[in-house]
């Protein structure tokens, strides 16, 4: 029975915070630190943390609505708590089943507590029984999504490539799987879980756990992942998906119509995994595959284990915004084997996985293809330090409230980048690469800190060998605004070359058939389309457009490049593509910038909200929210 010690302490929990699991490998005093915190979640984790999931849902196309059980197995860590509180957005729960080792039900209560508008709202459980610590019980929720789910898009036939089935998937980092299960919504508790999903007809359901693609198409589908894996990975998708082998451990889902195109795009897969394992350590998810969604699938890619979700817009038929893969692929060491225990740490995810993506784009694709994405990146992190304010330009910036999926641009990702290269030319690289494979073994399925990650560089490296790098300079990456000047500045001769050719026919120097824009990859093209004179007349843009085909291009990278140039210069007789260009993509990379670009170029705020309010439903509320904050954000620059 539970001991009633120390009831003062109960308010210090309050304050107080756990990062990590009590199996953890490293506790550290970051437990205490306040920093460690997930200011995200409602759930008190100090008291609780979910062991188990196993979901039982039906997905009904018509109600937009899954439905259905979720059954949690939590392990009391012996506080006096008497309340669980767990994550949910716009959930019905129908009751609550509280489940003895015998086998017996008894109803428990619970109440909602008052709704945030970024977090959700808390669910409140009256806990029936005392427990001791290490004690486990499991609880049954019954339970109903809404039409408004901000995880789910149920997307109607007319929106697939098919277009003669209905779609549904979902989308749960950073804070959504609330808004589709109740649960610890917290990257900080790792969980296994099983799953049945019974779906209409002869549709198929596959999840980020063990894909059958054999699986009798009978509308009831098992899952199961028996690794640990924090909330944001659980996924699951629905549709008229087919699959395509690729290597011995990879292959593609995607709708028929696309599957050939994917299969073929993504060719290098078993490769990219092959080479991940020989340069970071084994890969420890049985297989990868890749599930191709329709257009509205707001992000270019989504590491969702086992099954990353990736974007209709990387089949340019000519593999060349593969980088993608690369990088989800990357994420199966980076964030989820290794997790970040709080969005404000999601550098270690992000910042390592455009680090290692890079590397397997260098082994792969040779290092001036490496060179040139580098460059991409750090022009485009160099644009956001001009409106991410300073305190979030930190690697692990204090970062309490806010919308998580908002918060600093490409900050984690191409400063953090920057960081491991720094660190990577400061030891040297054999020395990197071997610290690379130790940190996933040592931290393998735990969650860590930002300060976990400091401490152990620390050791294996700043201590290790020292007079390569100084604890001071590596907190200035972690704590400081802006580049530390110990920054390397990317650099590749191939976009030097393109953005003189930009120079030399803006000022009508050379003839645009003799730039050799053929044997250019689309970064050579982006930095080109990015370099040209500021002051080039309407005529100038269409003999551009013209010679180039700038406004019919079919790589998505390009076509977002040229369309905020476009839009920025009020280059008004490509407004009729650039429309169609926000229509045909969903991912929010390509069309928030443009969006964007047309409310701030000081004549189009109006065509640009008409624009977004004649295809807002075709986007995923992620994507339509993020839109919002934008058009918001222009308000303030006016
Ligand atoms: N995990 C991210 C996507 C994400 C980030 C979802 C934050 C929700 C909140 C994914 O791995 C990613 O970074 N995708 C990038 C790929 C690119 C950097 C190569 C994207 O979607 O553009
Ligand atoms: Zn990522």
């Amino acid at each position: 029975m539970l001991h009633l010690k120390f009831p003062a302490l109960t308010l210090l929990f309050l304050a107080c915070v756990s990062c990590v699991q009590s199996d953890e490998p490293h506790p550290t005093s970051i437990a205490q630190d306040p920093r460690a915190h997930d200011y995200f979640s409602f759930a008190n984790t100090d008291d609780f943390v979910t062991e188990h999931l196993s979901l039982d849902l039906s997905v009904d196309f018509e109600a937009e609505e899954l439905s259905g059980s979720a059954t949690l197995v939590l392990r009391s860590k012996g506080t006096v708590a008497t309340e669980i509180t767990l994550d949910t957005r716009d959930l019905t729960i129908d009751d609550i089943d509280f489940v003895l080792q015998s086998g017996e039900t008894t109803s428990t209560g619970h109440r909602f507590g008052e709704t945030d508008i970024v977090l959700g709202t808390p669910l409140i459980i009256d806990l029936p029984v005392e427990l001791q610590s290490d004690e486990k019980l499991t609880l049954r929720i019954n339970y109903r999504t809404s039409p408004l789910s901000t995880a789910l898009q149920w997307l109607p036939s007319e929106l697939t490539a098919g277009g003669d089935h209905p779609y549904l998937f979902t989308q749960s980092q950073a804070i959504h799987a609330r808004s589709w299960i109740p649960l610890q919504d917290t990257p900080t508790v790792r969980i296994r879980y099983d799953a049945t999903i019974r779906t209409p007809g002869d549709l198929l359901a596959v999840m980020s756990a063990n894909n059958d693609p054999e699986a009798a198409r009978d509308g009831v589908y098992e899952f199961e992942m028996p690794q640990p894996i924090p909330s944001y990975l659980l996924a699951l998708a629905v549709g008229n998906i087919y699959f395509a082998p690729i290597g011995e451990e990879t292959g593609v889902y995607a709708e028929p119509e696309a599957l050939e195109a994917a299969a073929y795009e993504f060719a290098d897969t078993q490769r990219m995994l092959d080479t991940a394992e020989a340069m970071f350590g084994p890969y420890q998810w049985g297989r990868y595959d890749l599930l191709v969604l329709p257009p509205s699938f707001p992000y270019g890619g989504m590491e969702n284990p086992r099954l990353s979700f990736m974007t209709p817009s990387l089949l340019a038929g000519d593999r060349s915004l593969v980088f993608v893969v690369a990088h989800e692929l990357a994420h199966s060491w980076s964030g989820n084997l290794v997790t970040n225990a709080t969005w404000r740490d999601g550098w270690l995810n992000e910042g390592w996985t455009s680090y290692l993506e890079n590397r397997l784009m260098e082994v792969i694709y040779g290092a001036d293809r490496a060179a040139e994405l580098d460059v991409i990146d750090y022009r485009e992190l160099l644009i956001d330090f001009e409106t991410v304010p300073l305190e979030q330009q930190a690697l692990a910036p204090t970062f309490e409230s806010g919308d998580p999926d908002d918060f600093q641009g490409v900050v984690h990702y191409h400063k953090g980048s920057l960081f491991l290269k720094y660190l990577e030319n400061a030891f040297g690289r054999e020395l990197f690469d071997t610290f690379i494979g130790e940190y996933f073994n040592e931290f393998a399925f735990s969650t860590i800190t930002s300060e976990q990650f400091l401490d152990y560089l620390d050791e294996k490296l700043l201590t290790a060998y020292p007079g390569n790098a100084d604890r001071a300079q590596v907190e200035q990456w972690l704590y400081e605004p802006g580049l530390p000047d110990t920054a390397i500045i990317p650099s590749s001769t191939n976009l030097d070359n393109a953005a003189n050719a930009a120079v030399l026919w803006s000022q009508g120097e050379v003839d645009i058939e003799d730039v050799p824009t053929a044997g250019w990859s689309p970064q050579a093209m982006i930095h080109f389309i990015n370099s040209l004179a500021a002051d080039l007349g309407t005529e100038r843009l269409i003999e551009l457009d013209n010679a180039l085909g700038l406004s019919d291009t079919h790589n998505a990278e390009i076509g977002r490049t040229w369309f905020i140039q476009v839009a920025q210069r009020q280059h008004r007789p490509a407004y009729d593509k650039l429309a169609q260009y926000l229509n045909r993509y969903g991912r929010t990379r390509l069309v928030r910038p443009i969006y964007f670009a047309l409310a701030t170029n000081g004549a189009d705020l109006e065509l640009a909200q008409q624009l977004f309010a004649q295809a807002r439903a075709n986007y995923h509320p992620i994507t339509n929210t993020s839109i919002e904050a934008r058009f918001r954000l222009a308000a303030e620059q006016e």
